[in-house]
């Protein structure tokens, strides 16, 4: 395991369709929350023993009180690379911060190129806001990649415009099938838009779409198109084809360590750290869980307790 994946936050300023309910959903205080000091420590814990990247999630990182406070710390960790995934919408104050934090790369959602889709999908009306600090992050010379999530009905015209551009933006457009962690506890979600169907849908505006080779525990499959500045990926979230080389662990913002992102959980961090253990205890405790990890994303979704119930809010993806 190399890779932290840690949400800070169960807020967000946005209510994307696939992520969680239209009235949201009922965030918790914030003492329930991991606090940025216990955030730190599982850091400080897990980076000597081999954690060389995390990536901090939410929720809406942004939205929490604080985090710029908590990247500076991370960044006097050596050797360690700090990523954000955000939404963008509360970006601009911060760009110059991030890049000066050492930060290279956001991922940025944003799932169509258009105000009323952008509106309908996140019900929120700041497209505008978002796409104007893409091009910032742009400009500042960030490493950017666009995640946008395919829907059926929703956002297919986006499929060709995002793609377009990438040819004139140095960004990874990245296409995620639909995972069914939108708070709904659907019995039997469909995938309309699998990673095939995707790809089909590129290769026939640019048949010359070429896949490039992958890096290990990488969960997109990246091409190349000629002629484009940037390139796009696709991210087979449901179909999970890539777990064989995940190298990934999860803290929720309720302190819940993940394994897998299917699973419900596997431990209690937080009421782990507050009954007062020490480092060593909790470096034991993710190894103990590290060796107990699932074959892959369809065991751990068989291990569950029940269907998946969760937001992708307090997962953070
Ligand atoms: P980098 O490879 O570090 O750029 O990150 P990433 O693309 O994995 O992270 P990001 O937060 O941008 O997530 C993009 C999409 O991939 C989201 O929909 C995530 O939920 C999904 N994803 C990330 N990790 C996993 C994983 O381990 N399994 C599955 N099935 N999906 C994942
Ligand atoms: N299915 C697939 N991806 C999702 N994300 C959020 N909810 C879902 C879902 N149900 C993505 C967002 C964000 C990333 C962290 O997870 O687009 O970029
Ligand atoms: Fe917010 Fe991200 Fe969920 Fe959208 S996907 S509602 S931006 S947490």
């Amino acid at each position: 395991m190399s890779y932290l994946r840690l949400a800070v936050t169960d807020r967000c300023n946005l209510r994307c369709s696939y992520c969680m309910p239209a009235e949201g959903i009922a965030y918790l205080p914030e003492k329930k929350l991991l606090t940025w000091d216990e955030m730190l420590r599982i850091v400080q814990v897990l980076h000597p023993m081999g954690i060389q990247k995390v990536r901090i999630t939410g929720g809406e990182p942004f939205v929490r009180n604080g985090l710029m406070d908590f990247l500076t710390e991370l960044s006097r960790l050596k050797d360690l690379e700090i990523c954000l995934t955000t939404n963008g919408v509360l970006l601009e104050s911060n760009i110059q911060k991030l890049a000066n934090l050492g930060i290279k790369s956001i991922n940025l959602s944003l799932d169509a190129l258009d105000r009323d889709r952008f509106f309908q999908i996140t019900r929120r009306d700041d497209y505008d806001t978002v796409y104007q600090n893409l091009l910032r992050l742009i400009e500042a010379n960030f490493q950017v990649k666009i995640n946008a999530v395919v829907m059926q009905g929703k956002n297919e015209q986006d499929i060709l415009a995002l793609t377009n551009f990438a040819k004139d933006h140095p960004v990874s457009v990245r296409f995620i099938e639909e995972m069914p962690f939108n708070g709904s506890g659907q019995l039997e979600p469909v995938l309309h838009w699998n990673h095939r169907r995707i790809l089909s849908e590129i290769q026939q505006a640019y048949p010359a779409i070429l896949a490039m080779p992958g890096k290990l525990g990488e969960t997109a499959t990246n091409y190349q198109i000629p002629g484009f500045q940037g390139d796009v990926g696709i991210i087979a979230a449901f179909t999970r084809n890539f777990c064989g080389s995940c190298n990934r662990v999860r803290v929720t913002a309720l302190g819940q360590v993940k394994t897998c992102l299917y699973d419900d959980g596997v431990f209690d961090l937080k009421e782990f750290m507050r009954s007062g253990v020490r480092d060593e205890e909790i470096a034991e405790t993710f190894l103990r869980l590290f060796a107990h990890r699932p074959l892959n994303g369809f065991e751990a979704e068989k291990n569950r307790k029940g269907v998946i119930q969760e937001s992708m809010t307090t997962i953070g993806g």
